[in-house]
């Protein structure tokens, strides 16, 4: 039978090196032990950007890329989609498993038993200018969340985790709805516990006077399944900065901040909102051709479209197009959507894209659903951390959990001056040790 090894040869000192793989991988620090004499630090692996490098071994998402896979806990995304709710599938992330009916019942009356924040975290909010972007509100109040629950530190006690775990996926659509009624200078909406997760932030974005707000059910619906769909999405690059943030120990509300933080880059969470500038600016049809050879010129990306992970159609997108008819059936067609099919069409079929496999992203459709229902675009990026808060979470207790981890602290290849002394004419400031 093949052994389950790789034979190196250094060609430098002709020394044979055999060193195992596992799960694919071999460990790059079995190449420490590689070289060219006792002086010699020993061999490292080079990988900006982390283009094949695992950073960890997980449980919670798969994907395969090339065939265009997603699953969650081994549950193909389209199932979950399907038959789920959002707060199931969270909890399926967090525990590993989908719940019974009676855990179901306590998680779901847990999570609505902590979507109040604290006045004084309202306050807070209140005092950001009044333009201030709500991605940026967001970011900023999750980190302000560390100073309520100061408890929050002791990471080693499971208990207390998974208090913060629920504190943080009840309260992110109340502060995101906050930021949002903030951002237009409406009072803000309390949280309403006989309504569904995704009904309750319906009813804190956009309840005014009346007495109960009543949530469009196919639209509280198609919300519910977007939240599913940007649950997690193994070690993206928000996923990664939660670990590696919380890697140092702090509380899970300063790594979640970082992970959002991450998430708000244009090339990351923010790309939805790009979407729809970019099809604003195209404006219509007939100007596609001439936007698409700009593309291709090298004068800006087609947002929406490529992914370091995918290199066929994102399974999110699929979906996404479907929850697009429904909703449309409701609030009337949105006119960019005919764009958007148009551009796909057309960049699907050309050289440039099809040669870099670059199809429509998950961002590619969300924009204009998220718009047909009334979200303006400073909006998008936090409906897309609203979910990804609770894959941030999954990711952070498997860090904390995994006794292989330890603080992640990557190594580099010095490439800059040698040692060098400064020049005279800086002359003596102060007197060492003064
Ligand atoms: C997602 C993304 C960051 C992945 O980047 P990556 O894995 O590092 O891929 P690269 O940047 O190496 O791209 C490979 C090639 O495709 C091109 N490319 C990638 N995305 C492109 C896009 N959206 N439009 C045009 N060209 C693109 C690159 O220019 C590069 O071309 P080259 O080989 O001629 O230099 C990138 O595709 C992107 O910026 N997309 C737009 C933003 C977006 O939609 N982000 C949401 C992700 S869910």
């Amino acid at each position: 039978m093949a052994e389950n090894t790789l034979t190196l040869i250094d060609n430098r000192t002709n020394q044979t090196y055999k060193v195992p793989i596992e799960n694919g991988a071999i460990r790059a620090m079995d190449l420490r032990q590689i070289k060219t004499g006792p002086e010699d630090f020993g061999l490292m692996s080079y990988d900006p950007a982390f283009m094949n490098t695992a950073s960890c071994k997980s449980t919670i998402t798969f994907i395969d890329g090339d065939k265009g896979i997603l699953r969650y806990r081994g549950y193909p995304i389209e199932q979950l989609a399907e038959h789920c709710t959002f707060l199931e599938v969270a909890y399926l992330l967090i525990h590993g498993e989908l719940p019974t009916e009676q855990q179901k019942r306590g998680w779901v009356d847990d999570i609505k038993h902590h979507t109040m924040i604290h006045e004084t975290t309202k306050d807070f909010m209140a005092r950001f200018r009044y333009d201030a972007h709500p991605m940026e509100i967001l970011v900023s109040t999750l980190a302000a969340l560390a100073t309520v629950y100061p408890e929050a530190k002791n990471i080693a006690d499971p208990e207390n985790r998974r208090r913060q775990i629920v504190r943080l996926i009840a309260k992110v659509p109340t502060i995101a709805a906050y930021a949002y009624r903030h951002s237009l200078g409406f009072p803000y909406v309390y949280p309403d516990n006989d309504l569904s997760y995704t009904e309750n932030f319906m009813n804190m974005l956009w309840k005014m006077v009346e007495p109960k707000y009543v949530a469009n059910p196919v639209l509280a619906r198609a919300l519910d399944i977007l939240f599913i769909l940007h649950a997690d999405h193994e070690q993206n690059c928000s996923a990664n900065a939660m670990r590696a943030v919380g890697s140092s120990h702090p509380d899970p509300y300063l790594a979640a901040a970082g992970a959002s933080a991450a998430l708000a880059g244009p090339l990351h969470g923010g790309a939805n909102e790009e979407v729809l500038k970019m099809l604003d600016v195209i404006g219509d049809k007939k100007n596609i051709p001439d936007y698409i050879k700009k593309v291709k010129e090298g004068q800006f990306l087609l947002m929406g479209f490529g992914h370091r992970v995918y290199k066929n159609y994102d399974p999110r997108a699929r979906i996404i197009k479907q929850i697009a008819e429904q909703v449309f059936q409701v609030t009337g067609t949105n006119p960019k959507l005919e764009i958007a099919l148009e551009l796909e069409k057309i960049a699907l079929q050309d050289e440039y894209f099809v040669k870099r496999k670059l199809y429509p992203n998950v961002d590619f459709y969300s924009g204009i659903i998220y718009e047909a229902m009334g979200f303006k675009p400073e909006m998008f990026t936090v409906l897309f951390a609203i979910p990804r808060m609770t894959g941030w979470l999954a990711h952070w207790q498997e860090m904390l959990t995994d006794k292989e981890q330890k603080i992640a602290r990557p190594r580099q290849l010095y490439v800059g001056s040698d040692l060098r002394k400064v020049p005279e004419q800086f002359g003596i400031k102060a007197a060492i040790g003064a």
